[in-house]
């Protein structure tokens, strides 16, 4: 089987409270896991989790076969292999769009940097935003600036992405753009792992759904499965509540 990602038994505290409990997840090579549940049921730090941006008290997760432990000399060369996009895109205000997706792969990665502005321009063409490589990050819509961000993360030939509500800061009118974005990149055989409260496009994206809440995994479902015959009251209870939201 070809697993890129693996959390056996993950175990999380923040000063003594349990915030992820006994998680245990296999992502494969070309998968699409879409994670959802209610607000604080300790998404984000699961994703945190994953690239070592945070420490565990319990568990492994491991990259390609590989321990990723907060503090290991791996930790760099590891994380290298997995792109993350925040709500945030977090661009450098003072680089032009250029330079902000050139930058990791020239200084962190040495690659020649004739050669990476290469591929970013035509990773930029391809999302539409080609005439915006000499402009400034504030010159941009939120949705331009999170695909951009999106590029910065392909530029460093990840081996599998993580997106964490990428979408969430976003006026309506630009979720769209950033999603599409996202379902080509799935399209393609990407591997990846979305946190979203976007229903229908989760439905979309995803080969699997997991339903977390208060820490714990309560459902792992095909998408058709999950949305239409939730298994237990909690995830019914959630998808209820977004519908009731979205009216
Ligand atoms: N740095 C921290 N210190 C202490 N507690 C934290 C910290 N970060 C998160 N928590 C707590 O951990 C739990 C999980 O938070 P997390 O941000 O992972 O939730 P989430 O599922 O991403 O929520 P949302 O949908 O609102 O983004 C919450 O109870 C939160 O208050
Ligand atoms: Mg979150």
């Amino acid at each position: 089987m070809n697993e890129i990602l693996v959390t056996e038994h993950l175990h999380k505290e923040y000063e003594g409270m349990t915030v992820l409990e006994d998680i245990n997840l296999t992502v494969k090579k070309g998968e699409v896991v879409v994670i959802v549940g209610p607000s604080g049921c300790g998404k984000s730090t699961f994703l945190r989790c994953l690239n070592g941006l945070e420490t565990i008290q319990d568990g492994r997760v491991l990259l390609d076969n590989e321990v990723i432990n907060p503090g290991r000399k791996n930790l760099t060369k590891v994380r290298e292999k997995i792109g993350m996009v925040f709500q945030s895109y977090e661009l450098f205000p003072h680089k032009t769009i250029l330079q902000n997706v050139t930058l990791a792969p020239i200084k962190v990665q040495k690659r020649d940097k004739a050669e990476a502005q290469k591929e970013a321009l035509a990773l930029l063409a391809r999302i539409g935003l080609e005439g915006k490589k000499d402009s400034y990050p504030r010159q941009l819509s939120g949705g331009q600036k999170q695909r951009v961000a999106i590029v910065r993360a392909l530029m460093m030939h990840p081996e599998i992405l993580l997106f964490d509500e990428v979408t969430a800061a976003l006026d309506p009118e630009m979720v769209r753009e950033v999603l599409e974005v996202i379902l080509a990149l799935a399209k393609e055989g990407r591997t990846m792992v979305i946190v979203t409260h976007e229903m229908a496009f989760a439905r979309a994206v995803a080969d699997r759904i997991i339903f977390l809440d208060g820490g714990q995994i309560i459902e792992e479902a095909a998408p058709d499965a999950f949305f239409t015959h939730p298994q237990t009251g909690r995830a019914k209870k959630f998808l209820e509540s977004f519908s009731y939201e979205k009216k």
